[in-house]
């Protein structure tokens, strides 16, 4: 037998490139952005190198920058310290979240606005719903979050993004949007999304850290693929536009099964330990940031997500539109 030559299609950049099987350009990209009731300018945020809080009269800034680098979507979280039992900050017409929205929405008013839609951030327990006697409350919360849903319709957003995992929350944000005439606002979930190390960055960046107890009685377990897929199956009942996993980097056979499974628009969240685990090792000088985190963004496309919400989006936009992998 002849030795199958493979190496043939590996010899130059262009041959590699012609033959290449997935493409990465900024368009699959959506970038997160934090805004905070409590800055004046941009604060820079530790655990998130690149990242800030941003005032929300300046967060325009950031969306034309988005913008200009070809990015198609925003993902915005409020951050506030104005936090109370029953989250009145998620909900309020001047939330954080709300005066970013708008603000984004005219400065950018071509850019597709994803409003992460949860309590944590606003909540003086720091859970995702309403609690009673350390217990988190499933029913009392989706009719919070759906209030929250409403308030970042009205603001602007194309999409809610429900990221807290109360059973119930999707179909109760659609009938509530529907009920208020918001009727074209879509609804991406956070559908499969897992009780995860990889969130501790984030946490300490939106303050949102449980002060008692841990998310394991709503979030899904790490160990667990098949309860991913019925919560995607579910979401998609409750009406689901796009439905996400979360984090997509430790998740990659479920973001596959999925593609494989349903029809409609799948995001992968690459989350803030995923960020921060690149950027750390950069810093030090053990890998190179640009080839890991365009290897890692193309893994998730590879995978079948079809754009990816990023920390590294604004960079990788950029080093993108030069072409993965090319200085090697
Ligand atoms: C709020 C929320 C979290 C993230 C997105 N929305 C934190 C959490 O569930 O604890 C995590 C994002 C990230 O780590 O990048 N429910
Ligand atoms: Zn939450």
């Amino acid at each position: 037998m002849t030795v199958k030559r493979y190496r043939r299609l590996r010899q130059s950049e262009n041959i590699r490139k012609l033959v290449a099987e997935t493409r990465l350009d900024p368009s699959r990209l959506v970038l997160p952005i934090f805004v905070s009731d409590e800055a004046e300018k941009e604060i820079p945020l530790e655990s998130m190198p690149g990242h800030f809080h941003w005032p929300s009269n300046r967060v325009g800034l950031l969306a034309k920058q988005a913008e200009s680098l070809g990015i198609p979507g925003v993902l915005v979280f409020g951050v506030t310290e104005n936090k109370d039992p029953l989250a009145s900050q998620a909900y309020a017409p001047d939330g954080p979240a709300q005066r970013a929205i708008a603000e984004i929405k005219s400065s950018t008013p071509g850019m597709a606005i994803f409003a992460d839609t949860c309590l944590c951030g606003y909540t003086d327990s720091g859970h995702c719903g309403i609690v009673e006697d350390d217990k988190v409350l499933n029913d009392a919360s989706v009719e919070v979050i759906a209030r929250t849903a409403v308030s970042q319709a009205r603001a602007g957003a194309d999409f809610v993004s429900p990221s807290d995992m109360m059973d119930g929350r999707v179909g109760a944000i659609r009938r509530a949007l529907d009920d208020e005439g918001f009727v074209d606002t879509g609804i991406m979930s956070y559908a499969a999304k897992f009780a995860s190390s990889m969130y501790g960055p984030f946490r300490k960046v939106a303050n949102s850290s449980p002060a008692f107890g841990d998310r394991r009685g709503y979030q899904i377990d790490p160990a667990s693929t098949r309860q991913g897929l019925l919560s995607i199956e579910r979401d998609l009942e409750e009406g689901a536009d796009i439905i996400m996993v979360k984090p997509a980097l430790v998740n990659l056979d479920l973001i596959q099964t999925a593609r494989e499974r349903y029809d409609v628009p799948i995001s992968a969240y690459n989350v803030s330990g995923e960020y921060a685990m690149v950027k750390a090792a950069a810093e030090r000088g053990w890998m190179d940031e640009r080839r890991a985190a365009l290897e890692i963004l193309g893994s998730m496309v590879r995978a079948g997500a079809d754009f990816v919400i990023s920390y590294h989006a604004l960079d990788a936009a950029g080093w993108m539109q030069e072409g993965w992998l090319e200085h090697s």
